[in-house]
């Protein structure tokens, strides 16, 4: 199964999930336009686009998670099904982001350079882009393969106490990482397994994917704190401005 069919799933998962949004709060505040999220989910992030008084869009590419999102704020937001690699809206926006690790989810450099490509399109002359992903990690990549680790905190899904298991097989070739998880129930594992892939982007990486896509970066944070990004740093997060 994929993992983004199961929107039910992911909100209990992420119920409590909190750990980006003062950051982006405080990029989105100085936006004084319309703002689209790329990968937008179950559109967990949507309501503090809308608190900051901005008009929120969405793209996503999963119809069921579209469809819980538009069920919490259709009347508020504007959400579009569509491929962040892949798209084309009537609009520019003044603030384009793609938050959680999503961009990972383009595993070739064709379909981050074509991500790219239509986010410079959709973006305001002097509008903001935000792109937030953790940065590659050898001793998550190259765990044992048979050993299922725990890739959440526990929470509470049909009535029960779950948490998620992963395990995970890293190509080094196609810098693409491999994860099976399957979730545990009251300290049972269920048999149904959920897939998903991520390519790994090395910092170096995106300097040149954000240089050549015609962007210039104003800022490399390296944790939600927003501490700068340094040799350290567990997350790469690029505010860019359009060339
Ligand atoms: C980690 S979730 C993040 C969701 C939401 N942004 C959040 O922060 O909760 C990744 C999302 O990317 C979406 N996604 C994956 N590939 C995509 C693509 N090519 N185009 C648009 N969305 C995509 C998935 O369906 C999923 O909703």
């Amino acid at each position: 199964m994929n993992i983004y069919s199961n929107p039910e799933l992911y909100d209990a998962i992420h119920k409590d999930s909190s750990f980006d949004i003062e950051l982006l709060k405080t990029v989105a505040s100085n936006i004084s336009g319309s703002v689209l999220e790329l990968a937008s989910g179950t559109g967990r992030l949507t309501k503090c686009i809308l608190d900051l008084g901005l008009d929120y869009n969405g793209l996503e590419q999963s119809k069921q998670f579209l469809e819980v999102a538009n069920k919490k704020y259709s009347d508020q937001a504007q959400y579009f099904l569509g491929d962040m690699c892949d798209f084309k809206l009537k609009n520019e926006f003044h603030f384009i982001f793609i938050g959680f690790n999503s961009f990972l989810h383009n595993l070739t450099k064709t379909d981050a350079k074509n991500c790219l490509k239509c986010v410079n399109q959709h973006l305001e002359k002097n509008g903001k882009f935000l792109v937030s992903i953790f940065v590659p990690d050898p001793s998550f990549l190259y765990r044992d393969q048979n050993t299922l680790y725990p890739a959440t905190s526990f929470f509470n899904y049909e009535n029960s106490q779950c948490r998620i298991m992963e395990i995970n097989e890293y190509d080094e070739e196609s810098q693409i990482n491999r994860l099976t998880w399957s979730l545990e129930k009251n300290n049972q594992i269920m048999a149904d397994k959920y897939f998903f892939s991520m390519r790994m982007y090395y910092p170096h990486e995106m300097d040149i994917l954000l240089a050549d896509s015609g962007f210039r970066i104003e800022e490399k944070i390296g944790d939600y704190d927003g501490s700068p990004m340094d040799s350290d740093s567990e997350m790469q997060i690029y505010i860019c401005g359009k060339n």
